[in-house]
């Protein structure tokens, strides 16, 4: 029945609204789905990708994650083969007229529940991005994507998680029960008039994290009517994965989920204590995004080697300059103003990131002295920078 109603909720509004007409100015990118991070946090960052690529996107909606992993892969001159599934047709019908609008030929389309997903074959990746929170049971999903993953696979997810989307839990009930009987669209003009009404220090209206209601039909159906909805604390991700035979490799941005950021010198913690501690303090966290493996698979996001290749996240020119000014640098991670002390003496290596030079080509292993300095600063650049996934390691070409 919940089934039923989520998959009727996907036909009537697709999610996210998206036109295809916008794939010529723009490429939506994001965590999970970006090749380059990719090959960081589940293959060493250094996958051999010329004997092809088989990922499955998991309940791919309108197509963000899908577009942005098949155009990249694509522009990366990778043999891939990416297959969309998703229980709603109408969702499916935008996601390919956003293929068609960029041309993409590397995507095979789908419908039907990933509750399935190991009927459609064996993936070396799987993406499922703000699905699994709509299952009866997560689990499971989680477990059937554990199933469909072929061997030395991950997958990318996302999930809701609670502090962030205070006051939606208790309007979801609310509107449920007060609007459940009513068809879609009415239950959607309804609850705008009711949310319109609300006292103004109700934990919604104060809560400035939430906007996809201010989004669209679709994005206020999805936040505010869904049937069926749950959010995981950090220590519930890991749990559900464990009963999934599954293990997470990294949140991202792992950063995020440092105490460090709040406090000191903090009493040791156990890993998933320390990542709930910082979810606690942080108070802001609406979804968890992270990469995970099999249970008995003991890989770990990739770390610099001499023949690594890092990516940067924006201008290497610009970011040198600032780490040469200040020391630091300042970004802003999802809402939150965030800054990490880089030495400055590593700005002339940062400056030299081009997504083609390995390590010991950004070190100029001609100039001894140069090559001792960068053995000196490159270990703070890359757990700063890595941390907060600004730098990955890939030997994709820059795209
Ligand atoms: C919130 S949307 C997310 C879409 C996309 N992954 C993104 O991040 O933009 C959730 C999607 O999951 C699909 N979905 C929900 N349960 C599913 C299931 N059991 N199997 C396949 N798709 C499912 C819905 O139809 C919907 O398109």
């Amino acid at each position: 029945m919940m089934a039923d109603d989520v998959r009727r909720q996907y036909e009537v509004f697709p999610y996210p609204e998206r036109d295809p007409a916008d794939e010529a100015d723009r490429l939506i990118a994001g965590s999970p789905s970006d090749p380059v991070e990719i090959d960081h946090y589940l293959f060493g960052g250094g996958r051999d990708w010329s004997g092809g690529f088989r990922a499955l996107v998991a309940g791919g909606g309108t197509g963000d994650g899908l577009i942005q992993l098949a155009q990249k892969l694509a522009w990366a001159g990778v043999d891939a083969e990416v297959t969309y599934l998703d229980l709603s047709r109408s969702a499916r019908r935008i996601a390919k007229a956003r293929a068609e609008a960029r041309g993409l030929t590397n995507i095979r389309f789908l419908t039907g529940s990933l509750l399935r997903a190991g009927d459609h074959g064996r993936f070396d990746y799987i993406d499922c991005c703000g699905v699994l929170h709509h299952l009866p049971e997560p689990a499971e999903g989680f477990a059937a994507l554990r199933g469909a993953l072929a061997p030395g696979g991950g997958l990318g997810f996302m999930v809701y998680a609670p502090y962030g989307r205070s006051g939606v839990y208790q309007l979801q009930q609310a509107f449920g029960d007060l609007f459940g009987h009513l068809p879609e669209t009415e239950r959607l003009s309804e609850a705008r008039k009711v949310l319109a009404h609300l006292p103004a220090g109700h934990p919604f209206k104060r809560n400035p994290n939430l906007v996809d209601h201010k989004q669209g039909d679709a994005g206020f159906y999805d936040l505010l009517l869904h049937s069926q909805d749950r959010a995981f604390t950090i220590a519930e991700v890991v749990d559900t994965l464990t009963e999934a035979d599954l293990r997470l490799v990294a949140p991202i941005p792992s950063a995020l989920y440092d105490p460090a950021r709040f406090v000191g010198p903090a009493p040791r913690l156990n890993p998933v204590d320390a990542m709930s501690t910082a979810e606690r303090l942080d108070g802001m966290m609406k979804v968890h995004v992270g990469y995970a493996v099999a249970a008995d698979d003991t890989r770990s996001p990739a770390r610099g080697t001499p023949q690594s290749v890092p990516h940067l996240m924006g201008p290497p020119e610009r970011i040198a300059a600032e780490i040469a000014g200040k020391g630091a640098l300042a970004f802003t991670a999802q809402g939150r103003p965030t800054r990490v002390r880089i030495p400055r003496e590593a700005a002339p290596f940062i400056a030299r990131i081009d997504g083609k030079r390995t390590l010991s080509e950004i070190a100029g292993a001609e100039i001894m002295a140069a090559e001792m300095s960068f053995a000196r600063v490159w270990p703070a650049v890359e757990e700063a920078l890595t941390g907060w996934n600004i730098l990955r390691y890939s030997g994709l070409p820059p795209v």
